[in-house]
C-alpha cells in the first residue's frame, strides 16, 4: 500500500491498526453499495412493467427478512463501534515511559523542544522504535498536528497540553502538516518529522553546541524570576513545596483535589489565584505576559525535575 501514490506510506505502530480498519469500512461500503445498485438494476428489468394495463399486488411483511436485515447491520456496526473504540483507546493513551518532546505551534510554523535542550524548528528528529510523546501547545491560534504517515492528528490550542503519542516504525523522511486554517500562511506551515536509526538519532543529539537541558532552563528561570524565595524545599517558603509536587495530587483551599499535571503548573504560573493551595495565601503574583510559552514549558519541565 505504501507504493500507491494516493495513500501515505504507513510508518507508526497506530498506522497499521487505522488502515486495516479504514479498509474494512470501504470495503463493506463498495459491498454494500455494489450489492445494492445490482439488485436496483436486476429488479428494475426482471419486475419491469410489461403492458401499461399492469397493476401491482399487495404483498404481505416478511417478518424474517426484515429482522435479518435489521440484525446484520447492528452486528456489523457494533464491530466496527468495539474495533474503532479499541483503535482510539491506543491512540490517545501514551504509555507510561515515552520519549517527550515540547512542540509550540505559532503563526507560522511549528517549534520544537527536547529536554536535551535541543530546539528546532519546522523540523524534528526522532529515533526509531521509541514511544514518542509530544506536548503541544499553541501561543496564538488554533493549529493542528497531522503527519499523515503516522495516522497522527490532533489540534494543538492555546492555553492548553495536548499530548499526541506514537511509535515510529520506520526511518524516513515524513510531510508534517498543519491541518486547521490558522491564517494567511497556513497553507506554508508544513515541516518535516526525520525519523533516525538510534546510532544517528545519538549522533544528532550529540551534535551542535552543547546547551542547557531543558530543566536546566527552567531552574535558571525559576531563579532569575525569583520564585525560588518563596517556593522553597525546607517548608520554610510562603509557596507550597514543589519538590515532589509533579503528578500528585494537590489538596486546593476548597477541599477539592486536583492532579497536579503539566496544565496544573501553567495554570498556577499564570493565574495563581485560580487554584489554591490549602494552607497557604493567594499571594503569588501572576506572570501572565512575562513568560512565553517556550518559558513556561522550561519551568514546567523543571517542576517534573524535582523530586523529594
Ligand atoms: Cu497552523 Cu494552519
Amino acid at each position: 500500500m505504501s507504493e500507491s501514490p494516493l495513500f501515505p506510506e504507513a510508518a507508526s505502530t497506530i498506522a497499521t491498526r487505522v488502515d486495516a480498519l479504514y479498509f474494512f469500512l470501504l470495503g463493506l461500503a463498495a459491498f454494500f453499495s455494489l450489492l445494492i445498485a445490482g439488485l436496483i438494476i436486476y429488479f428494475a428489468i426482471k419486475y419491469r412493467r410489461r403492458s401499461p394495463r399492469e397493476i401491482g399486488q399487495h404483498m404481505a411483511t416478511h417478518y424474517a427478512l426484515e429482522i435479518t436485515w435489521t440484525v446484520i447491520p447492528f452486528i456489523i456496526t457494533m464491530i466496527l463501534f468495539v474495533w474503532a473504540s479499541h483503535v482510539y483507546v491506543a491512540m490517545v493513551s501514551p504509555p507510561a515511559e515515552t520519549l517527550n518532546i515540547y512542540v509550540v505551534a505559532k503563526q507560522w510554523m511549528w517549534k520544537f523542544q527536547h529536554l536535551d535542550g535541543q530546539r528546532e524548528i519546522n523540523e524534528l528528529h526522532l529515533p526509531v522504535g521509541r514511544d514518542v510523546k509530544l506536548i503541544t501547545t499553541s501561543e496564538d491560534v488554533i493549529h493542528d498536528f497531522f503527519v499523515p504517515a503516522f495516522r497522527v492528528k490532533a489540534d494543538v490550542l492555546p492555553g492548553r497540553y495536548i499530548t499526541i503519542w506514537f511509535h515510529p516504525t520506520k526511518a524516513g523522511r515524513y510531510r508534517l502538516f498543519c491541518a486547521e486554517y490558522c491564517g494567511t500562511r497556513h497553507s506554508g506551515m508544513t515541516g518535516e518529522v526525520i525519523v533516525m536509526d538510534p546510532p544517528e538519532y545519538q549522533a544528532w543529539l550529540s551534535g551542535g553546541a552543547t546547551q542547557q537541558t531543558l530543566s536546566e532552563a527552567g531552574q535558571q528561570l525559576f531563579s532569575d524570576l525569583a520564585c525560588n524565595t518563596c517556593h522553597r524545599a525546607d517548608l520554610k517558603g510562603r509557596g507550597p513545596v514543589l519538590e515532589g509536587l509533579f503528578g500528585s495530587m494537590v489538596t486546593l483551599q476548597s477541599g477539592e483535589k486536583v492532579t497536579a499535571d503539566e496544565a496544573y503548573i501553567r495554570e498556577s504560573i499564570l493565574n495563581p489565584a485560580a487554584k489554591i493551595t490549602s494552607g497557604y495565601q493567594p499571594i503569588m503574583p501572576t506572570f501572565q505576559g512575562q513568560v512565553s510559552e517556550e518559558q513556561l514549558l522550561a519551568l514546567v519541565e523543571y517542576v517534573k525535575s524535582l523530586h523529594k
